[in-house]
């Protein structure tokens, strides 16, 4: 092959960062372009086993990786149902695979926090640095969300914490409307399953997402809208994402205000 200009070689890695391959997984460079050998014979599909009680007898797998995207949503529906705990719903999550974001993640992030808290805290999906560790804001604006929850008396034993999609977009991208709209069946039961008093969505896919609001962050953070969890009806509040808080650091102004409005209605009233 004829040597690669520097800059040539840059703009490809580039490339490679946008798409969302930032990880080294080999020491040896693959020339992709030399002779393949033919593809192996297709393997017949490989059934996927399903806890006893969750067997569908007949009918088809919701765990099986549907074609189309309104297939995988109504699998997901059917797959969520099944569902009596988190600990339930995380390991139907970790088999679905009607969502392709699970095949570039390195893992499911699923919560972090206590299960049993009042309030619930929703982001949009999994970064880099989530990616790797499973947990869901560990890197900066997860720092960022630390100090906000400490500076009103909360921290991650105190407050539950999941996103609306559960694996890492390739290069941290926006989720597609097809993605949210499979993973939204998970993070509605995961709500429902922790019952908290108080949602908290952070940015505007979370907020639009969850709460069905049309209108942008600017106009709907600190209100205080309705969520039914399919148990009952709750409050939930809009507010900035921590990410976003990063790059304008004056709008932190408006967050602190959201969060102390968060504390004062988690305090009981005398
Ligand atoms: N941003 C999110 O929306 N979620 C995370 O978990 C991390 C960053």
């Amino acid at each position: 092959m004829p040597p690669i200009r520097e800059k040539t070689a840059r703009e490809l890695l580039d490339f490679y960062l946008e798409a969302g391959a930032d990880t080294l997984v080999g020491e040896e460079p693959v020339d992709r372009f030399a002779a393949v050998d033919p593809p192996p014979p297709a393997r017949a599909p490989q059934p996927v086993s399903l806890p006893p009680d969750l067997e569908t007898k007949g009918r088809a797998s919701p765990y099986a990786a549907p074609q189309a995207p309104d297939e995988a949503a109504m699998a997901a529906r059917a797959a969520v149902k099944t569902a009596r705990t988190l600990d339930e719903l995380r390991e139907i999550l970790q088999k679905f695979d009607g969502c392709a974001l699970k095949a570039s993640a390195t893992q499911l992030v699923f919560a972090d926090g206590n299960p049993k808290a009042r309030v619930m805290f929703v982001g949009e999906a999994p970064g880099r640095d989530e990616d790797i560790e499973g947990l869901p804001f560990v890197g900066r604006s997860g720092k960022l969300l630390d100090r906000m929850l400490a500076a009103v008396g909360l921290d991650r034993s105190s407050v539950y914490i999941a996103n609306v999609v559960p694996w890492r977009p390739p290069g941290n991208r926006t989720p597609t409307p097809q993605e949210t709209a499979i993973c939204l069946p998970f993070i509605l039961r995961q709500i429902e399953l922790v019952d908290p008093d108080i949602l908290v969505c952070m940015g505007n896919p979370s907020a639009q997402t969850l709460l069905g609001i049309k209108e942008g962050i600017t106009k709907t953070r600190g209100r205080w809208f309705t969520f039914n969890t399919g148990k009952r009806e709750i409050r939930a509040m809009p507010t900035f994402h921590p990410a976003f808080l990063l790059r304008s650091p004056l709008q932190k102004r408006f967050a602190w205000r959201d969060f102390l409005a968060i504390k004062k209605a988690l305090t009981p009233q005398t």
